[in-house]
């Protein structure tokens, strides 16, 4: 098993991938300029694992400090890319920075590794479907034009990574699309660090229950759907941190079709936003305060995706129910609430 680098490995998903990588007999070494992340993170993996990964603090849209890095680990045989901005909202404000962070690290780290042989992961996103004609969604449905600067690069980079791999032998590549990722490690030693204000509604959740938000507002109760409030699939984020492994594990056993595939990750099932919150409320014993606002702009009505491509394909399944994706982000708000990482 050759050295797996993971770039933004200090982030919500890629520690809790790094934890799983190691878990897997993995040596991981993680590129991150900690712009969203906290360098303590690795003293809980640590903590969880028994073992330290690799770190290096490097900003990825300065392609010669990549060079540098990849002539100091000559043996790194798999990329898991997580490293990119991720806010909605902010892309809208400020496009160019998210052409930047999350297209120009990309194409920096493809053209440092050029001459190497590697196997790699790309976080793609169910944004890339927009509202889809047909639910469960699939890996066939149709790219929607993006609705976000941030949407647009995933698109732009699924783009770029099917070409490069298409165009040379040295690249195979897997890219994730990611359904709707919530939920910590079952130690409560590794969780989501939004930063400032939530924008995403499972921290902005937990941060109601515990007191750090006053109110939760419901974007919007009068969709189309059974109660009226959106619906999404939403995945532990330790099954989606698995599935990482599973694709490493495919790139390496030399059973991919083509040398760019591309899977859905999530579980298969939708639940609404009332669903949700209903679900954390008996989780926890806790009642939220809350309250239906309008809609968001933007937002998608429904959405869940068809995982069976992955499920074959990867032998992997998402085993984690809400119950246990809600009651692990809970264990984790009350965690970081006690032990503050700064
Ligand atoms: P995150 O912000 O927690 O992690 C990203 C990490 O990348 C951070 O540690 C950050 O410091 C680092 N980083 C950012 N720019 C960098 C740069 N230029 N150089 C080096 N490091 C850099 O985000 P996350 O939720 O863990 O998301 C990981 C990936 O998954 C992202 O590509 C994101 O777009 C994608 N994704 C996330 C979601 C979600 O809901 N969280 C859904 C779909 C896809
Ligand atoms: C989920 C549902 C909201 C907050 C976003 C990105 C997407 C992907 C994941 C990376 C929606 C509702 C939310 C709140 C609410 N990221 N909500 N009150 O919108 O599915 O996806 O994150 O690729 O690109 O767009 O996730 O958690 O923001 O919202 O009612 O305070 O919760 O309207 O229906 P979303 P989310």
């Amino acid at each position: 098993m050759g050295k797996i680098l993971v770039t933004g490995g200090t982030g919500y998903i890629g520690a809790h991938t790094v934890v799983e990588l190691q878990n897997n007999g993995y040596e991981v070494v993680i590129i991150d300029n900690l712009s969203n992340s906290d360098i303590k993170i690795l003293t809980q993996i640590e903590t969880i694992t028994g073992k330290k990964p690799g770190f290096v603090k490097l900003d990825l849209r300065d392609k010669s400090l990549i060079i540098e890095f990849l002539k100091e680990h000559t043996d790194i045989s798999g990329v898991i890319h997580f490293a990119a901005s991720k806010s909605v909202s902010e892309s809208v404000k400020n496009p160019l920075l998210y052409y930047d962070n999350n297209i120009s690290t990309l194409v920096n780290l493809l053209n440092s590794l050029s001459d190497k042989q590697v196997n790699f992961v790309f976080s793609s996103s169910c944004t890339v479907y927009g509202e889809p004609d047909i639910l469960p969604v699939t890996e066939q449905a149709e790219i929607k034009k993006a609705e976000s600067p941030y949407g647009n690069t995933k698109q732009i980079g699924e783009e770029i990574l099917k070409e490069t791999a298409n165009a040379t032998d040295n690249l195979k590549v897997i890219a994730l699309r990611y359904f709707n990722p919530v939920g910590a490690h079952q130690s409560a030693l590794i969780g989501e660090l939004p930063n400032g204000v939530p924008q995403n509604l499972v921290p902005f959740i937990t941060q109601t229950a515990i007191g750090k938000r006053e109110q939760l507002t419901v974007f919007g109760d009068k969709f189309d759907t059974p109660d009226g409030s959106c619906i999404r699939d939403f995945i532990h984020v330790v099954d989606l941190a698995k599935a990482h492994v599973a694709a490493i594990k495919r790139m390496e056993a030399k059973q991919m079709a083509a040398a760019y595939e591309v899977f859905n990750v999530g579980t298969g099932n939708g639940y609404s936003v009332l669903e949700l919150i209903h679900t954390f409320e008996k989780v926890t014993g806790k009642q939220l305060n809350y309250r239906i606002g309008p809609p968001r702009d933007g937002d998608i009505v429904k959405i869940w995706g068809d995982v069976s491509l992955a499920e074959k394909e990867l032998s992997w399944k998402a085993e984690n129910d809400l119950t246990s994706m809600l009651s692990s982000a809970w264990a984790w708000e009350n965690y970081i609430n006690n032990n503050p990482l700064n």
